[in-house]
């Protein structure tokens, strides 16, 4: 099953000379979601992780499942401002300005082994910010993946010492 065909671009979204990777096709297709989830779960497979962090918002469509698949518990990174309880938060650079994610500071306990999933890998900056607040805690990070890398955009030079997978490149 060739999953890149499930992926569409859309042109100058969500401004002018972007080219948008809209995944909608991919998950709404029984078989390739299931399929997706098997791809990434298989790059985690021979790993033990005691939880999954996925990212707000792109990122909640695919870290719960990988996590229930892994038999590990799911944890939001969200934007600031969303979480209820005690936070932590990191800042991270943007094209035009920056922006603030934040966990709870209960949510990953000293040793946990942490995968971090987002929807995709651009600058790294995103991805960079997560890792710290992880093991700010006291987790490890066990690796990144990712649905979509855009290899273009050097985030991998980033988040250099991790281990990152993607499912599909560009
Ligand atoms: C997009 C994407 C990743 C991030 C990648 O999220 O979902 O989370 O950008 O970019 P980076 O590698 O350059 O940091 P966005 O901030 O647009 O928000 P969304 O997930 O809420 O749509
Ligand atoms: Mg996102």
């Amino acid at each position: 099953m060739d999953l890149a065909s499930y992926i569409r671009d859309i042109e100058d979204f969500p401004k002018a000379g972007v080219i948008f990777k809209d995944i909608t096709p991919l998950l709404s297709d029984p078989k390739a979601l299931n399929k997706a989830c098997d791809v990434l779960c298989g790059f985690a497979g021979h790993m033990h992780v005691d939880k999954v962090v996925g990212v707000d918002s792109r990122g909640f469509i695919f870290a719960p499942l990988l996590a229930s698949r892994l038999g590990a518990g799911f944890v939001p990174v969200r934007k600031s401002g969303k979480l209820p309880h005690t936070t932590i938060s990191e800042s991270y650079e943007l094209e035009y300005g920056s922006e603030i994610l934040e966990i709870h500071t209960d949510a990953i306990k000293k040793g946990e082994k942490v995968l971090v999933h987002d929807d995709v890998l651009a600058t790294g900056g995103t991805a960079n910010a997560v890792c710290k607040l992880i093991e700010k805690l006291g987790g490890e990070v066990v690796q990144c993946n990712f649905l979509i890398e855009l290899t273009f955009l050097n985030g991998a030079e980033k988040l250099n010492g991790y281990q990152i997978e993607a499912l599909l490149q560009y």
